[in-house]
């Protein structure tokens, strides 16, 4: 692996990056953001990936984005290297994503996770946009995540006051899909992963492109968007497969086509 600061494992369809930096609870510095970016970009484009895994180490999914790395920049500095405009890939991969998230996930750990399709929490998490207490506010995308997947009302308080969530009130808020015991977190993450990356990739694709869509735009159109991608999945070969399998009473073996 060229990487210094994640580790990337294939099993089968599904690939595993594990943040790992332990020394700063894998805060993300400019490095990880590109090594994680180009992985994640390059795992997007192989076939034979139908799921990817983003997760971190026990006590630390991430502790934010590198503190001691911005701390000298100035406006300049961020604006014209765009800082951490990289992050925006991870969001418009096409393959399905799951953050498995034990430990901390603030700052930019937490805008991580919210950039996964899947966000599967050990009861261990911690979640949090606790920049306001540095003199900043989120930079990775969370005052609008954020309160998309929990509302204006936690949103706020969250950005506001720096308080952390637990992975009990984040389940309860919606942030995250499932909470399970740490010792399981991975376990599970990599099922959920290859249960999704045996389905057909190109109409998964698309069924993750159509949730997608319903934060961009009015209901109307979503549905629209959502019924032309309907009419497409019935020009794949796993459409046809999918439904004689049924018929068949048999598993189906999807090609992915
Ligand atoms: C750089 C970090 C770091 C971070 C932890 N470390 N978080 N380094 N950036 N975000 C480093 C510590 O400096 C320390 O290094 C080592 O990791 C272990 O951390 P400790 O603080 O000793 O661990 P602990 O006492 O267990 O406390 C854990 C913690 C705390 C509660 C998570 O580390 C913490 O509050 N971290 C910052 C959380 C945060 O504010 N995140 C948001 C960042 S801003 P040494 O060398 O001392 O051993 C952000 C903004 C995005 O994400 C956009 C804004 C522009």
């Amino acid at each position: 692996t060229p990487y210094e600061t994640i580790l990337v494992e294939r099993k089968g369809r599904t690939a595993l990056l594990t943040l790992n930096r332990p020394k700063a609870l894998n805060a993300l510095n400019l490095q990880v953001m590109h090594e994680i970016v180009a992985a994640a970009e390059e795992l997007d484009r192989d076939p034979e990936v139908g799921c990817i895994v983003l997760t971190g180490s026990d006590k630390a999914f991430a502790a934010g984005a590198d503190i001691k790395e911005m701390h000298p920049q100035d406006y300049m500095d961020m604006y014209l290297s765009d800082w951490f405009s990289a992050w925006d890939r991870l969001g418009r991969l096409r393959t399905p994503t799951i953050a498995a998230v034990s430990g901390y996930a603030l700052g930019g750990g937490c805008e991580l996770a919210m950039l996964c399709d899947i966000l599967l929490a050990a009861d261990t998490a911690v979640f949090g946009q606790p920049e306001i207490k540095l003199g900043v506010i989120p930079g990775i995308g969370g005052s609008q995540r954020l309160t998309r997947a929990v509302g204006k009302a936690k949103a706020m308080e969250l950005c506001l006051t720096g308080r952390t969530m637990d992975a009990a009130e984040a389940e309860r808020a919606g942030l995250v899909s499932r909470v399970v015991p740490a010792e399981q977190l991975l376990g599970e993450a990599l099922a959920v992963a290859e249960t999704v990356a045996e389905m057909s990739r190109p109409v998964a694709m698309m069924a993750k492109e159509a949730v997608d869509r319903a934060f961009e735009t009015t209901l109307a159109e979503g549905v629209r968007f959502e019924r032309r991608l309907f009419h497409a999945v019935f020009a794949t070969a796993d459409q046809k497969e999918g439904m004689a399998a049924f018929v068949d009473k048999r598993p189906p073996a999807f090609t992915h086509r």
